[in-house]
Order: C-alpha cells, then sequence, then structure tokens
C-alpha cells in the first residue's frame, strides 16, 4: 500500500520517497562542487534526495540531469519541470511534475515532535494561536505546532519560484483541517501568473511513522480547490 507523500500529492506529480540512504549515488561534478565544502551528513542528504528527484525524472521522460542549487538555495529543474525537494533526519523525498500540468509546488518533511520552546511565537500570526490551542485540546497527540511550521515551509518552497522573493512565516495565515488539508492565506501581494494573482495555497498533511509531511500546490489551471 502507498503511504506518505505520493498520498498528499495528485496523479500528475511523480513522487519518490526514502528513509534509508543508499551509498554511491552518483552525483554530477557541478553537484559535486556543490557540497564540496559540507559535511557528510550534509552531503548524504543533498545526493540522496537528487537520487530521489533523478528517479521521478525519469518517470517523467527526462534523463538524469543535475539539479544545482540556485541564487536562494532553490533547486533548478530541466525546463518544463516544477519540482520539491524535503530531507530530515531518517526521511527524504523528492516530487516532480510537466508545467503543463502543475504550475508550482512544495513538499516539507519534519520529526514529528513540538517545536522548541519559544518557536511557535515566532512563526504564528492572527488566529493561528488560537487555532493550535483548539487542534491541542481536541488531538492532544499530534505536534500541531510543527504540522503548522512544515506546511509554511512548504507554502515557501511553492511560493519562491514564482515570487522569487522571502517570505516571512507571518506573512501568511495557515488554517488547518484535522481530517489532513491545510490553506495558506497569504497577508501579502501574491504572485502574478498570467490573469492569476496566487494569493492561497491550498494542500495536505499527514503523519507518517515518525514524520509529518506536509505537500502544496497548484495546478497549471486555474480549478477551484
Ligand atoms: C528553505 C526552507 C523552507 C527549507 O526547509 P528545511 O526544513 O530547512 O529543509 P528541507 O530539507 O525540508 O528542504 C531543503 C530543500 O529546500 C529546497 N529549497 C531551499 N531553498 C529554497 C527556495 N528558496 N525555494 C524553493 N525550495 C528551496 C532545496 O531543494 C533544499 O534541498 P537541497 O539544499 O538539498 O537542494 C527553510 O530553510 C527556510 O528558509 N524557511 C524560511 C522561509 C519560510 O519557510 N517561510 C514560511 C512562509 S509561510
Amino acid at each position: 500500500m502507498t503511504t506518505g507523500l505520493p498520498t498528499l500529492l495528485p496523479a500528475a506529480v511523480e513522487v519518490e520517497q526514502t528513509t534509508v540512504d543508499v551509498p554511491d549515488i552518483a552525483l554530477f561534478p557541478q553537484e559535486l562542487a556543490a557540497v564540496a565544502g559540507a559535511v557528510p551528513k550534509r552531503r548524504a542528504e543533498f545526493a540522496a534526495v537528487r537520487g530521489c528527484a533523478r528517479r521521478a525524472l525519469g518517470r517523467l521522460g527526462h534523463a538524469p540531469a543535475p539539479i544545482l542549487p540556485g541564487p536562494n538555495r532553490e533547486p533548478q529543474w530541466p525546463a518544463g519541470i516544477v519540482g520539491s525537494l524535503t530531507h530530515c533526519d531518517g526521511y527524504r523525498a523528492a516530487a516532480l511534475a510537466r508545467t503543463r500540468d502543475i504550475l508550482t509546488l512544495g513538499i516539507d518533511a519534519e520529526t514529528h515532535e513540538p517545536l522548541p520552546d519559544g518557536v511557535a511565537e515566532l512563526v504564528t500570526v492572527g488566529d493561528e494561536p488560537r487555532l493550535l490551542a483548539r487542534l491541542g485540546a481536541a488531538e492532544p497527540g499530534i505536534a500541531w505546532d510543527r504540522v503548522l511550521f512544515s506546511a509554511k515551509e512548504s507554502i515557501y518552497k511553492a511560493w519562491f519560484p514564482l515570487a522569487r522573493a522571502w517570505l516571512d512565516f507571518t506573512e501568511c495565515e495557515l488554517t488547518i483541517d484535522p481530517a489532513g488539508t491545510f490553506a495558506g492565506q497569504l497577508l501579502v501581494s501574491g504572485p502574478r501568473v498570467g490573469d492569476r494573482v496566487i494569493d492561497r495555497f491550498a494542500g495536505r498533511w499527514t503523519i507518517h511513522g515518525r514524520h509529518i509531511l506536509t505537500a502544496v500546490w497548484e495546478p497549471a489551471t486555474r480549478v477551484a480547490r
């Protein structure tokens, strides 16, 4: 049975996830140069997630290609492809799609544990503290503050390729449905794409083993969600 991120995203998105790092994933010379000075842990996650991305690229009919970080660390995809990467302790994933199907997407994985003291106050805005209190009272077994944090990181990864600008945690207000969906309303001007202004991101979340997984996507053509 498929579990994890593939269950959160539409069929047009190819998702590859792994909980183990296979040694010796081949990197392109430019990729090796990008992590040349990095610690082994960083090199391992960088390679593992690129292994995931290349498998997803292959299913989209693309030959293996270097996936280099751009000036703001954003992954740079072959023409016609959008995608997102995430890695945390014990989990790596890549989600890729054709631009004809998906305008933008973002994925994030976090260890399922509460945020460190003081962080929730920094990443919430508007009604979100009351939302977290309500969710916590109804379902205390879920680290709702971490779900919110991960959902916002997914939104950032989907926002950035369109806006090419920073988005603060307090510039987007979330609603979270305990059934597994969330939506983020931007509190700043959204990027314009053709005749659309993207000012809201909708997504899904799940608890997958010891991880929280979140994903957002915006279809290539506007549909009500
Ligand atoms: C960029 C950021 C979201 C990455 O999240 P993280 O939990 O630290 O790390 P993850 O492992 O989940 O994701 C790392 C991947 O994110 C991707 N990423 C980094 N910067 C990115 C950007 N500007 N745009 C899109 N994707 C980006 C990269 O692919 C990176 O993997 P790589 O370095 O191996 O290529 C986070 O470090 C950050 O800067 N957050 C602050 C901005 C934010 O989230 N605002 C909330 C707005 S509501």
